[in-house]
């Protein structure tokens, strides 16, 4: 097993490049399904969850070859199986793209469902409502998902709910689709745009991605496409985070500025210095930090996905901070990790009270899932001594070398190897999907 041992106090400096992003990455290598041609993928961030696409989409059939660190060609002509196992699947939630693109393309699909999860109850049913409305029928049995069609046809699909998963789930499975569908109530957040981005490329006409209402004309074929994933906009806002818990002074290089809007407003109210430029963007820290009140939202709101790490950061500054969790049901696991390392926080439901106490102590610590692990690292570098994180895979599922990113800016982190004391009881430590 491998942990993360972390010497704080260190201040970070200098530039650091943003990979590609995560959530717009596993939704556009399924969809490369839908092509009738080879496509090329660039900037794809090397994860464990893009492992995972990748080893799907070969076991099905596709031909995927590396052209460089963070490219791929992947050729779906000969794709056969139209299924992926529990095995797989329960590794990784964003299985859930196979759903659709596989849908999309040969009108089938089987899918075991996605496993254990730790942010609350993470239900399928827009996905499912989506497919429906679309012309498919769904069967559950056994922890797999069927979905048959004789065909698709456009329709009007109103999620009760905004999901990014189901939104991209609905495109993948429309695009090919008879006719119009009109998407309504639907999630806006770059990797949606990305991925309609990805699927024009290719010659889908889908429109008002970015915009709750997204039209999309069926077409009868896609062709392939040479394409670059945006940006991760989370891995860009951790490493502001990161740098700001250390009062450092950090350009992050390779991002989107517009897609940071709504964290760089929220830093800025905390007291971080950030100059914005074409594709970069300069964090600093030169003063006291204050207290603030933050809750999560679909975009363009404040991110979920940067939640554990602002309320670590609001460890540290001064005053009274509240953190409003608006979309999981549970997202703060992680605070009783942070509490070990001398964070006063009390959490009621989904709204987190923290009095800053200006200091972190260094801890053994263990991640319950990525975000929250990517927190305590940040807590370990603003802590003193040292923070020793366990169940790192965690991490690794969505952040491409933070280690050694981290290192580069100054940080004094290393990846160790320890003997795992679970091993006889036969677990793996890696069961959760997220
Ligand atoms: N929901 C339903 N029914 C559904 C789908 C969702 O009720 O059929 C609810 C969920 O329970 C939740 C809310 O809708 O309360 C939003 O869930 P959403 O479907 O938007 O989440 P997701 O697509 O499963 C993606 C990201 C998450 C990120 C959320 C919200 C991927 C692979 N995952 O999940 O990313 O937190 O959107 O932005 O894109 C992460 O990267 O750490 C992560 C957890």
């Amino acid at each position: 097993m491998e942990k993360f041992v972390v010497k704080g106090g260190r201040r970070l400096s200098g530039e650091v490049t943003i990979s590609g992003a995560k959530n717009a990455a596993v939704a556009i290598l399924p969809a490369v399904i839908l092509s009738d041609e080879p496509c090329i993928v660039e900037n794809v961030p090397s994860i464990s969850d893009v492992n995972i696409s990748l080893r799907i989409l070969k076991e099905m059939g596709a031909e995927v070859t590396m052209l460089g660190k963070d490219a791929y060609r992947i050729d779906p002509t000969r794709i056969d199986k139209y299924c992926v196992p529990y095995e797989t699947a329960r590794k990784m939630r964003a299985s859930y793209y196979f759903l659709g693109a596989l849908l999309g393309k040969f009108n089938k699909a089987r899918v075991s469902m996605p496993g254990g999860c730790p942010l609350g109850d993470r239900p399928i049913d827009q996905h499912l409502k989506a497919f429906s409305v679309l012309g498919a029928d769904y069967t559950l049995s056994q922890g797999m998902i069927d979905l048959t069609a004789d065909r698709l046809h456009g329709n009007q699909i109103f999620f009760d709910v905004v999901s990014v998963g189901a939104t991209m789930n609905a495109m993948l499975a429309a695009v090919k689709a008879e006719g119009l569908t009109i998407i309504e109530n639907a999630a806006k957040e770059p990797h949606i745009v990305d991925l309609a981005n990805f699927l024009n490329s290719m010659g889908a006409n889908i429109m008002g991605a970015g915009t709750d209402v997204i039209k999309i004309r069926g077409v009868e074929r896609l062709h392939g496409t040479n394409y670059a994933v945006i940006p991760d906009q989370i891995e860009a806002g951790t490493f502001m985070i990161a740098a700001a818990a250390t009062k450092g002074d950090v350009l992050i290089k390779n991002v989107i500025p517009k897609h940071l809007e709504s964290i760089t407003k929220k830093l800025e109210k905390i007291g971080v210095n950030i100059e914005q430029f074409d594709d970069s963007i300069r964090v600093w820290v030169d003063g006291p930090l204050v207290k603030t009140s933050v809750k999560t939202t679909p975009h363009p709101g404040f991110p979920t996905d940067m939640q554990p790490q602002i309320a670590t950061l609001l460890t540290l500054a001064e005053g009274t901070s509240i953190v409003t969790e608006g979309v999981w049901e549970q997202r703060f696991r992680y605070v009783d990790e942070l509490r070990r390392m001398g964070a006063d926080i009390s959490v009621d439901g989904k709204v987190a009270v923290i009095e800053g106490t200006g200091r972190l102590m260094g801890a053994p610590v263990k991640a319950c899932d990525l975000r929250a692990g990517a927190a305590l690292i940040i807590a370990g570098l603003a802590a003193s001594g040292i923070t020793e994180i366990e169940d790192i895979f965690h991490i690794e599922r969505g952040y491409d070398c933070m280690e050694g990113k981290l290192r580069s800016l100054g940080a004094d982190i290393e990846k160790v190897n320890f003997p795992d004391s679970t091993s006889d009881s036969g677990n793996d430590g890696k069961k959760e999907a997220v």
